[in-house]
């Protein structure tokens, strides 16, 4: 299958996208990690796009065309795919079904993931990441074992820079207005399901299965 997740920052689409490609062995492919794992090694593109993300705006559409152009090339991604954090506006949209018209395919389903700001919040400012295995915890709906230590490497979990109360703003006010003319966009093409994403993480999972069931 190759799917879509749209919805706002931590609306929960990294969560779901790590457990459905286990469970469709299918890859999920973020550009957002992507770009951060760039800014970690402090590649040119890293140094470039590391200022943009921190404070919340996107990158240029023709970065991320090109990024996800190449992943999309992998092997591992012909069959299938979960898109999660792109496209993120519309030029990103047509550069993408462009992408697939050249290889035949088409996206089999887009899922808006809808919650209110005050869960947005809630989730981005208890976010914490390791930094070593990109492991996502939530201080209150998604602990560690032990007080901010990753469960897996032990390494000290961080809070994303993008994930501090001025860059929130900034990202929510971007999403609206670059990402949400995209539900319209899906909508004409008979693509877009929106699920309630608010809710523990099973009850969106098994939402989300049942969408994708349609
Ligand atoms: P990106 O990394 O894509 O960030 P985002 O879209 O803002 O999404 P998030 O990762 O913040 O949230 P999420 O929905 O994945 O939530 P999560 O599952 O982690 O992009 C970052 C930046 O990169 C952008 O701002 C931009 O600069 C750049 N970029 C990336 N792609 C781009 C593109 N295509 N074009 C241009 N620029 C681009 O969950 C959040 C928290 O909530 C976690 O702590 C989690 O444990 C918790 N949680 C999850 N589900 C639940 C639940 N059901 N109940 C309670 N807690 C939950």
């Amino acid at each position: 299958m190759r799917i879509v997740f749209l919805g706002p920052p931590g609306a929960g689409k990294g969560t779901q996208a790590a457990l459905l490609s286990e469970r469709f062995s299918t890859p999920s492919i973020a550009t957002g990690d992507i770009l951060r794992r760039h800014v970690a090694q402090g590649t040119p593109l890293g140094l470039q796009v590391g200022p943009i993300m921190d404070r919340g705006e996107l990158v240029s559409d023709g970065l991320t065309i090109e990024l996800i152009s190449d992943r999309l090339a992998e092997p591992d991604a012909r069959l299938g795919f979960i898109l999660d954090g792109y496209p993120r506006t519309v030029n990103q949209a047509i550069a993408l079904e462009e992408l697939l018209a050249e290889i035949d395919a088409k996206l089999d389903r887009v899922i808006k993931f809808a919650v209110r700001t005050a869960q947005i919040v809630e989730r981005l400012a208890g976010r914490r990441v390791c930094p070593a295995c990109k492991t996502v915890y939530h201080f209150v709906t998604h602990p560690p074992i032990v007080e901010g230590v990753c469960d897996n490497d032990g390494a000290a979990l961080l809070l994303r820079e993008d994930d501090r109360e001025e860059a929130i703003v900034r990202r929510l006010e971007v999403y609206g207005a670059d990402t949400r003319p995209l539900y319209e966009f899906y909508l004409s093409r008979g693509l877009l399901i929106e699920i309630d994403a608010i809710g523990t993480t099973s009850e969106v999972t098994a939402r989300l299965d049942a969408a994708l069931e349609q």
